[in-house]
């Protein structure tokens, strides 16, 4: 049975896929947090440090991913397939020849900066998340030393980081950004004429949207109670281009990776 359902779930993901860039959808996504109050919003810097610090369990019997070069290994082993192998198909993928100076916007412990920048040395890689905490525990290691870290909120009032980069690289922040803080990212990049390769695992195609409309329809109520905390948004590939077109910035080249998809955007 379990292995009829993946099959089930591996078709719908791909007809999903194909479907996604026509169609502008989203959801936003409510998480259990009995701490929270009734309508506060995504989380805060310090509540995504919170949660990383938490969360390494389900992943390693070590406390901390970040305590040493062997225990942070041993994360990304355990997180191989979940997040690592997207980023091999888009080094195999994507020509990173046009842009040497990469600004990742949303970084989290680093994974993806370790392992693209493990295969293409020549990168200048500046990896950046507004979680202060986060960079402090990936600057004690000497595994990610040869990575530039700054903390860096993308929804501040200065977006300059931006300038003397070619390319800024997310993965699934656009996950945590509402539509407005999306659309003036975007505007930014356009206006810092630096193109957007967003990769993501959060996208939401019409299938998935359709079979999963009950329980879209309970998580609606969750935003009303306490107890649940909006947790950001699934949105589709057509969707993300919309906001992008919005702020005068066009897709310009779409992969699936993996469990990922990637959508580069050029002013
Ligand atoms: C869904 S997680 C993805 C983390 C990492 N990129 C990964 O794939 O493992 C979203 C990340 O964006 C960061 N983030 C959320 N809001 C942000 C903001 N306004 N500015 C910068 N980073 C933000 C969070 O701290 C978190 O690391």
């Amino acid at each position: 049975v379990g292995g009829v359902r993946d099959l089930i779930g591996a078709g719908v993901r791909r007809l999903d896929g194909w479907c996604e860039p026509h169609f502008r959808l989203t959801r936003p996504l409510y998480v259990a947090d009995p701490a929270a109050a009734a309508g506060a919003g995504v989380w805060s810097a310090q509540e995504w440090q919170r949660h990383r610090r938490a969360a390494t369990a389900p992943f390693e019997a070590h406390a901390d991913r970040c305590a040493g070069d062997a225990q942070y290994a041993r994360y990304l082993v355990a997180i191989h397939e979940a997040k690592l192998r997207a980023v091999l198909a888009l080094a195999d993928t994507f020509d990173f020849g046009p842009y040497r100076r990469v600004l990742e916007l949303g970084c989290g412990d680093m994974a993806q900066a370790f392992v693209l920048c493990g295969r293409l040395p020549g990168l200048a890689y500046t990896a950046t998340d507004f979680d202060a905490g986060v960079i402090a525990d990936c600057a004690r290691l000497p595994l990610l030393a040869g990575i530039d870290k700054r903390v860096f909120d993308v929804t501040g009032p200065d977006l300059g980081l931006l300038d003397g980069h070619d390319l800024a690289l997310s993965w699934s922040l656009e996950f945590s950004l509402d539509d407005a803080q999306l659309t003036r990212l975007f505007a930014a990049c356009k206006a810092h004429a630096v193109p957007w390769l967003l990769c993501t695992h959060t996208g939401i195609g019409p299938l998935r949207f359709w079979l999963e409309a009950p329980r879209a329809s309970r998580q609606r109520r969750y935003a009303r109670e306490p107890g649940w905390r909006l947790h950001g948004w699934l949105r589709s590939a057509g969707q993300i281009a919309t906001l992008a077109g919005a702020a005068g910035i066009a897709l310009a080249w779409r992969a699936r990776l993996a469990n990922h998809t990637a959508l580069l955007f050029e002013p």
